[in-house]
């Protein structure tokens, strides 16, 4: 039996790891157990507990309760933290999702203790070390011993920075910090997508309880710092959907992140108090999981910084304006379902444009078949040694 300890903290890594331990308590129970931990990054019912309760995650056997902070001050707690769970639990492998400070975290930690990590979504690149993003998840793929990545982008970028071929690695020896494992294994994201896309169905009175015009609104997610720390950058972008929806009679979903809600709710700024005169703004408290799944199977179009929304937008293939410069899912903008707007209004109003007057898109299969997470836990069996 190995013992995997698993870092969450923000949301989108709860949802990656529910697919991860569903496969493990389906198909691997005999040979896999999970201690999982969750940083506490994200603490708010609607950011944390309710992807629990919907997708009937584990609770974690630890809550590190440590909130949000600056870069230092939140991943330093978060290290001190997991350095001492990692000791207590003496692991065969610690795993971590994505690029959030949790991942850095995680990924320091254990492999100062010579704990082999396993980074889910390995090589993603966006090429803007800004991002607090880019930092972590280089740090983490360059500390990890066995690297999944989703996409064949991200198995390039792995291969420009030095990595070798899996094929390279297994002549020279076994999987180690000093000779990682990279391999592309498709995206946990759709794996859940796919088990969850009908049971979504289930939560249908969302439309009514928000008054959503089911098949006649944009979903729109914003939370990235780029977009939400300056007001006025946040205000253009808000308006450019306000405008969006006025000229077009659609509507604008919102879910947001609380991030993105401190900033409006201590903003006098005029475009944005003017949005509450538009009745088909909605702007929405996060919703759970299934609850977002619904929401973009029943989108006209998604304009997002996420880049799980993204990925999810794709996949329920809807065309998806990007409200970034640039975007680690390559692929999605090259077939054409999606466009990079930043969060220029003028390219905002454009990449509407393009998609009303856009007819069928193609869709190809680019993140797998929705077994990413058996190929995952099929492969550290078989390389961790
Ligand atoms: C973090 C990740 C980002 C990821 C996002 C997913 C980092 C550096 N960033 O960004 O990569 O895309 O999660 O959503 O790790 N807050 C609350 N309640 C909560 C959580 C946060 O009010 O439950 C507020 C706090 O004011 C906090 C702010 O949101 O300061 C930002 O939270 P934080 O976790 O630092 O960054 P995110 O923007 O969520
Ligand atoms: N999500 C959700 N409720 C929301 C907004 C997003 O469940 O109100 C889900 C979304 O479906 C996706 C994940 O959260 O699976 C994306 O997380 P987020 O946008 O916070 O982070 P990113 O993917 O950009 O790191």
């Amino acid at each position: 039996m190995k013992k995997l300890l698993t870092i969450i903290g923000a949301r989108p890594q709860i949802i990656k790891a529910a697919a991860l331990n569903r496969a493990i308590q389906s198909k691997f129970s005999s040979q896999l157990t999970e201690v999982l931990v969750h940083t506490g990054q994200h603490y708010d019912h609607g950011m944390s507990d309710v992807f629990f309760e919907e997708m009937g995650i584990p609770q974690p056997n630890y809550q590190l309760s440590i909130g949000s902070g600056s870069h230092g001050k939140q991943t330093g707690k978060m290290l001190e933290e997991i350095e001492r769970v990692i000791n207590l639990e003496n692991p065969d492998a610690l795993v971590i999702y994505g690029d959030t400070n949790s991942t850095l975290a995680g990924a320091l930690a254990a492999s100062k203790l010579h704990i082999p990590v396993v980074h889910i979504e390995a090589g993603l690149r966006s090429f803007n070390k800004r991002m607090p993003e880019e930092i972590n998840r280089i740090t983490a793929d360059h500390t990890s011993t066995l690297l999944y990545s989703p996409t064949k982008a991200g198995l390039r970028s792995l291969e420009r920075e030095g990595f070798l071929s899996l094929d390279e690695a297994q002549k020279k020896g076994k999987a180690d910090v000093d000779n990682p494992y990279v391999f592309h294994c498709g995206d946990l994201m759709y794996d859940n997508t796919l088990f969850y896309s009908a049971k979504a169905d289930e939560y249908q009175s969302l439309f009514s309880t928000h008054g959503i015009d089911k098949g006649n609104f944009i979903l729109s997610t914003i939370h990235r710092p780029q977009n939400t720390d300056d007001i006025n950058t946040l205000a253009g972008i808000l308006s450019a959907l306000n405008e969006i929806s006025l000229q077009n009679q659609i509507q604008i979903v919102l879910p947001l992140h609380p991030r993105t809600a401190n900033m409006i709710q201590q903003s006098d700024d005029s475009e944005i108090k003017s949005l509450a005169e538009n009745l088909l703004f909605k702007i929405v408290e996060p919703v759970g999981f299934l609850e977002m799944i619904l929401l973009e199977k029943h989108a006209q179009l998604v304009m997002t910084d996420s880049g799980g929304v993204q990925k999810e937008a794709f996949f329920m293939k809807k065309p998806c304006v990007i409200l970034r410069p640039e975007t680690e899912w390559v692929e999605i903008v090259e077939s054409g379902c999606a466009v990079l707007a930043g969060s220029n209004p003028v390219k905002i109003k454009s990449g509407y444009e393009h998609f009303s007057h856009k007819g069928k898109l193609e869709y190809p299969s680019i993140f797998g078949d929705g077994s990413a997470a058996e190929f995952i836990c099929q492969s550290i069996l078989e390389h961790l040694t």
